[in-house]
């Protein structure tokens, strides 16, 4: 008899996932913020965590499918305009002054799904915030940063894989927001 194989898993969230656009004017205010020479989040890995599940089995992961797929939440537009700095987790991030009641609710579905899937609720409080870079000691004397228009039409679930280089993401799914 062999020992059971622990049962494979995907490390998975969902997501906000900007468009070309809104992604090189958030590395752009990064790099204006930070200089070269601070290791930043690559433009590539910019985003808004929605939900974050942690690693996952296939029947979890078809679970959330398909509570994402029964979301009915509107598109909204949403307007980055300040950068803030945690310093608990060291980070620095860009984000809205106000999150549109949109997104709120987009949010409560997503913690609805978790719930529905048997997966924990996120008990700190959730915030927009695009990570800009890790390991950040002090916050940056500016706080504003040009206002960077995002026309949110979709959310993402995403897969996170760590390598070598630090985490990469892919896109498993989509799912359109309800246009007017
Ligand atoms: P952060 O950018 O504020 O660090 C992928 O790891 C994404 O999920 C990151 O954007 C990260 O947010 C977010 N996230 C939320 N909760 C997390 C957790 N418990 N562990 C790792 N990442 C988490």
């Amino acid at each position: 008899m062999y020992p059971d194989q622990p049962e494979p898993r995907q490390r998975l969230f969902f997501a906000l996932w900007p468009d070309a656009a809104v992604r090189a004017a958030l590395a752009q205010s990064s790099q204006e913020l930070l200089g070269k020479r601070v290791k930043r989040v690559p433009e590539a890995n910019l985003h808004i965590t929605l939900a974050f599940a942690g690693p996952v089995t296939a029947a979890v992961r078809q679970c959330l499918e398909q509570q994402a797929a029964g979301i009915r939440a509107a598109a909204f537009e949403l307007t980055l305009e300040r950068v803030g700095h945690w310093s608990r987790p060291r980070i620095l991030w860009a984000g809205p002054l106000h999150t549109p009641p949109e997104l709120w609710s987009l949010v409560g579905g997503l913690n609805s799904a978790f719930e529905a899937c048997g997966l924990a609720r996120e008990m700190r409080p959730w915030q927009a915030h695009v990570t800009l870079a890790r390991k950040i000691s002090r916050a940056p004397v500016t706080t504003a940063i040009e206002p960077i228009h995002w026309s949110i039409s979709d959310f993402c679930l995403i897969e996170s894989v760590s390598g070598p280089q630090g985490a990469s993401y892919r896109i498993i799914a989509s799912w359109k927001l309800e246009g007017e």
